[in-house]
């Protein structure tokens, strides 16, 4: 059958649930669905978001592990980050470094960012990461020379996490060379959105959609466990990103920050959180999907988990140590070090991919 030499071990996987006694009916039509291309419904994910640890979980893993291998191999992707500001405009209500946060604040300087992000390559990651509060402080040609200056020296893919910007900057930073865009939708129920966050809802939809338009790698995500979010919304969450078109996605769990005024609201379910990596890797097959911090930051053990649930993607940090301890968007943020994880990823048997490899080679770390 064409799926079957296409998708060789979703074919398997399938086949393997289709037999388990142990195995509910309803995991067993999901999974032939997946493995014919068809889309799963809302109730279907609602369904797979909220399976507790059983056999149709540990099946969802599996099939979600099979369709990430048949889809985009066996790579993990090891993308470098570095938070340049944390000032920011927004007063987001769960966020750490909103502006009425009263914390240490820091920018670092065009010319720094340029030099940790050449540093940062040095290292062979698959993408660097500018990521910021919002802050107007960096103009739109200061950030067009900075994009420019990475990537001449560079060559490695920029990926842009700064937030809210005009479609027209949007549009001259990706003429720069910036090739991806991280805006996450945080959640689609507009009335969450608009209680928890501080800007306007139609607006970030709309940059959300113009980021796919312009031919970014675009990425979404959504936090999991805001205050009256249900499966129903993460589902929506899932089935939004599918629909517009997103190619990356950061989902991470509500981690309570002080002095903010979600400070006092429980942590989001990390067993959701791994729900819904697998579902949105059953949705969107091709999607660069990282492990996150966030999840690592309830536990370090659970990041890692993550790869058994779909991912492909992890996060290490290259913000200076002075200014790191300082970025602090949510509280007891989990360092993620370069070395540390490439060695935990290689540990665990992960492959890495060419470049991240040969940096190690290089040094003689392998
Ligand atoms: N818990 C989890 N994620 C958070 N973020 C910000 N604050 C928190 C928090 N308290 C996430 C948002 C933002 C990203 C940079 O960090 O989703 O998009």
């Amino acid at each position: 059958m064409y799926a079957n030499y296409l998708n060789p071990e979703t074919f398997k996987e399938t086949e393997r649930i289709l037999k388990s006694d142990d195995v509910s009916d309803a995991m067993k039509k999901i999974s032939e669905k997946v493995l014919m291309g068809t889309t799963l419904s809302r109730g279907e994910f609602v369904y797979l978001l909220g399976l507790k640890d059983s056999p149709d979980r540990k099946a969802l893993f599996r099939l979600a592990n099979a369709v990430r291998h048949d889809n985009v191999g066996e790579t993990v992707f090891v993308k470098g980050i570095i938070e340049f500001s944390n000032y920011c405009k927004r007063d987001c209500a769960y966020c750490g470094i909103g502006a009425s946060c009263k914390i240490k604040r820091y920018r670092m300087r065009p010319d720094e960012i340029v030099k940790v992000a050449i540093d940062s390559a040095k290292h062979g990651i698959d993408t660097i990461i500018l990521q910021s509060g919002e802050d107007p402080f960096y103009t739109t040609d200061v950030l067009i020379d900075i994009i420019k200056k990475i990537r001449n020296h560079t060559r490695r893919p920029v990926s842009l996490s700064i937030g809210e910007r005009t479609p027209k900057e949007l549009e001259l930073f990706k003429k720069a060379g910036a090739s991806k865009y991280l805006l996450k939708q945080e959640t689609v129920n507009s009335r969450i959105f608009k209680s928890v966050h501080g800007s306007d809802y139609e607006v970030r939809i709309s940059l959300l959609k113009a980021l796919v338009k312009l031919g970014y790698i675009a990425g979404g995500g959504d936090i999991i466990g805001l205050p009256g979010q249900t499966l129903g919304d993460i589902a929506d969450d899932i089935i939004f990103m599918r629909d517009i078109g997103v190619k990356m996605a950061g989902i991470g769990p509500f981690i309570p920050t002080q002095n903010t005024p979600l400070e006092n609201y429980p942590s989001g379910s990390a067993d959701v959180t791994l729900n819904a990596y697998a579902c949105t890797r059953l949705a969107i097959p091709t999607i660069f999907l990282p492990t996150t911090t966030a999840l690592g930051t309830l536990d370090p053990g659970l990041q890692y988990k993550g790869f058994e649930a779909g991912c492909n993607v992890i996060m290490v940090n290259f913000t200076p140590d002075k200014y790191r301890q300082v970025y602090r968007i949510y509280d007891n943020k989990r360092k993620v070090e370069f070395y540390e994880t490439v060695q935990e990823l290689l540990k665990r048997g992960k492959k890495l991919s060419f470049s991240v490899m040969k940096s190690l080679k290089e040094e003689e770390l392998v």
